[in-house]
Formats: structure tokens, C-alpha cells, sequence
């Protein structure tokens, strides 16, 4: 049986590590795209090159145009400019706009029955982007980012209790920006509420740390934004599907009335099987934390209506 195909458009530092975790977990045959001229293919073959060693046996493969990306199962979408000290991901806006439709126009018409998962900023509006420019069924086109904002929580989470990252469930939802809304009220370890284990005062500070969760990161860093951590929020996503495993997890999903929202990119928490968003979950939330989901839904509609799509 022929296995899948996985293009991933940018091969930058999310599109690269991307490939590397897919290629490492034998999910499917890679096909990396830059426009950057034999970088992707350089990458490529250097990944070829650990098969021997680690014993990982699937086809990665470099290059500038879209021919080799025909009858991908999954296109992940990380092409754009990464924020810079002191930007915020909404000042990406104009550049990656071109850049995703340009891109999203190149793979659909190779692999008319693919899976969209965009990673390029600002997340939410670049999935209105390629949800409008690829005309696919909004099941098909959904955004990498409450897993990875999920991810820093329950990190921030485990390492201040001292425990296995594995213990923590929790969900981050809304907007990938610095509103989106850690929900404290659905925060267990290991089925023991957060609450009886942490005082509010410091539930609140890892709150904090995980809204700005990137920009922390992306002062470190100096010369661009995180990327382990975003690369495997995507592959898990692209695994998800690939393998119909019915995750439940927070994505960017194009809503239709769900949460009070219409035709806008979200975080909410979804089923991600072999359809891809199966079924939008909409969860009770307290007061507060409806109030919080608002305000990003409103930051994140401002976002869009720039796009003037
Ligand atoms: P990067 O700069 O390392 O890589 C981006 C790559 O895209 C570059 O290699 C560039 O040549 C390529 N590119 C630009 N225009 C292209 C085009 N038209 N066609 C094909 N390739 C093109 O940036 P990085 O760190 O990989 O980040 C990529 C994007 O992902 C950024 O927009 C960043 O803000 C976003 N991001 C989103 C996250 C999320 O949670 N959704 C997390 C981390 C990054
Ligand atoms: C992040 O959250 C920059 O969106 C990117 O790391």
C-alpha cells in the first residue's frame, strides 16, 4: 500500500522540524516547498540522510514548484515571515495574506481532496484565508494553535506541581493571540481539579505566561519564533487524521453559530478524525470565561475584517 503524502509548505523552522517529526514517526512520505532556492531540497536530503541511523524509512523530498506535492493527503501551511522582538502577530497580516493565498492556490489545484492545516500568523485570519481561496468544505481547512497554546499551559502546569506533563488536562481555547482563554474551571491533574491543588494567585501567573507563551520565546530567541512545539501541534493534527484517531483537541475551526460565533476561524475544542473537524464540541463555561471568549473572538474578528475578504 502506498503511504501518505504530506506536503509542508515552508521550510523554515516550523515547516523543517515539521518534516523532520513526521519523517521520524514514519506518518507518510514528505514533500517540503520554499521558494528559497535548493533550501528545501538541501534539508531534505540531509533528513534522508538519518534514515540509516535511526532507522526511520519513508521519502522526504525538496523543492520550489508544486509538481511533486499531486494527491497529498495533508498540506500543512507554514510559509510567511515569523514575528520579530517587539511584533505582533497581527502586524504579519498583509505579507503572509499574499503568501498563504498564493501558496493555498498552488496546492489545491494539485490535491483537491487534501487537508488544510495552517500554522502560518495571524493563525486565525490566515485560515479564513485559505478556507476563502481554496473554496474547500470548512471540515477540510482548520488552524494549528490551541494545541501548541494547550501544550505551554499544561508545560508551565507540570513543571511548577513537579509532575509528568502527561497528568495535566486542560484546553486552551480562543484566538491565537495574547487574549485566547486557558480554561482554570476544566483544568484537572489527573482528574483532580487544579484548584484544590494551586493557589489563585499562581494558577493566575501560568494563565499569564501562556497567553504570552510565544512572545516569551520570541524575546529569547531574538531572531524569529518557537518552533518545536508548533511543529508537533501540526503533525499531531495531520496524525490525527491520517490515522482517525477522534482527538479531541482545541483547533481553529470555521464556526457557524457555535459559541455566538459566525464565519470566523476559532480556537474550539474539536473531534479531528479521518473527515477532518468531525464535530465542533461546545463546552460550558463560567461567566468569566465566557466574557474572556468574547473579547477574543472580538480581536480576532478585527483581525479578519482587515483581511477585507
Ligand atoms: P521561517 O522564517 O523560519 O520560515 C518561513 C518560510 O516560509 C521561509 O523559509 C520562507 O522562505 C518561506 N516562504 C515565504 N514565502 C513563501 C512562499 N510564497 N512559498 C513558499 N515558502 C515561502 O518562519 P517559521 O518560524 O517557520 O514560522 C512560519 C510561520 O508560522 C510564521 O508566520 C509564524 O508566525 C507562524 N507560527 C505560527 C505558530 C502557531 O501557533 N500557529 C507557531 C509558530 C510559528
Ligand atoms: C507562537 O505562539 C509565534 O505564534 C507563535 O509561538
Amino acid at each position: 500500500m502506498a503511504r501518505p503524502k504530506i506536503t509542508v509548505v515552508g521550510a523554515g523552522n516550523v515547516g523543517a522540524t515539521a518534516a523532520h517529526w513526521i519523517a521520524a514517526r514514519e506518518l507518510a512520505d514528505v514533500v517540503l516547498v520554499d521558494i528559497v532556492e535548493g533550501m528545501p531540497q538541501g534539508k531534505s536530503l540531509d533528513l534522508m540522510q538519518a534514515r540509516p541511523i535511526f532507522g526511520f524509512n519513508v521519502d522526504v523530498v525538496g523543492a520550489n514548484d508544486y509538481d511533486a506535492t499531486k494527491g497529498s493527503q495533508v498540506v500543512i501551511i507554514t510559509a510567511g515571515i515569523p514575528r520579530k522582538p517587539g511584533m505582533s502577530r497581527e502586524d504579519l497580516i498583509n505579507t503572509n495574506k499574499n503568501i498563504v493565498a498564493t501558496v493555498t492556490k498552488e496546492v489545491v489545484s494539485r490535491s483537491p481532496n487534501a487537508f488544510l492545516i495552517i500554522v502560518s500568523n495571524p493563525l486565525d485570519a490566515m485560515c479564513y484565508v485559505a478556507y476563502k481561496v481554496s473554496g474547500f468544505p470548512k471540515k477540510r481547512v482548520m488552524g494549528m494553535a490551541g494545541i501548541l497554546d494547550t501544550a505551554r499551559y499544561r508545560c508551565f502546569i507540570a513543571m511548577e506541581l513537579k509532575v509528568a506533563v502527561d497528568e495535566i488536562q486542560a484546553m486552551v481555547l480562543g484566538g491565537h493571540g495574547d487574549e485566547m482563554v486557558p480554561l482554570v474551571s476544566m483544568t484537572t491533574v489527573s482528574g483532580v481539579p487544579l484548584t484544590e491543588l494551586m493557589s489563585k494567585k499562581k494558577i493566575e501567573a501560568l494563565v499569564q505566561r501562556t497567553a504570552k507563551g510565544g512572545g516569551e520565546i520570541v524575546a529569547l530567541l531574538k531572531t524569529g519564533s518557537a518552533y518545536y512545539a508548533p511543529a508537533a501541534g501540526a503533525v499531531q493534527m495531520a496524525e490525527a487524521i491520517l490515522k482517525n484517531q477522534k482527538r479531541v483537541v482545541p483547533v481553529s475551526a470555521y464556526l457557524t453559530g457555535q459559541y455566538g460565533l459566525n464565519d470566523i476561524f476559532f480556537g474550539v475544542p474539536v473531534i479531528l478524525g479521518s473527515s477532518g473537524v468531525e464535530k465542533i464540541i461546545t463546552v460550558k463555561l463560567s461567566k468569566a470565561e465566557e466574557a474572556k471568549l468574547k473579547n477574543s473572538a472580538d480581536a480576532v474578528a478585527k483581525t479578519r475584517d482587515l483581511l477585507g475578504m
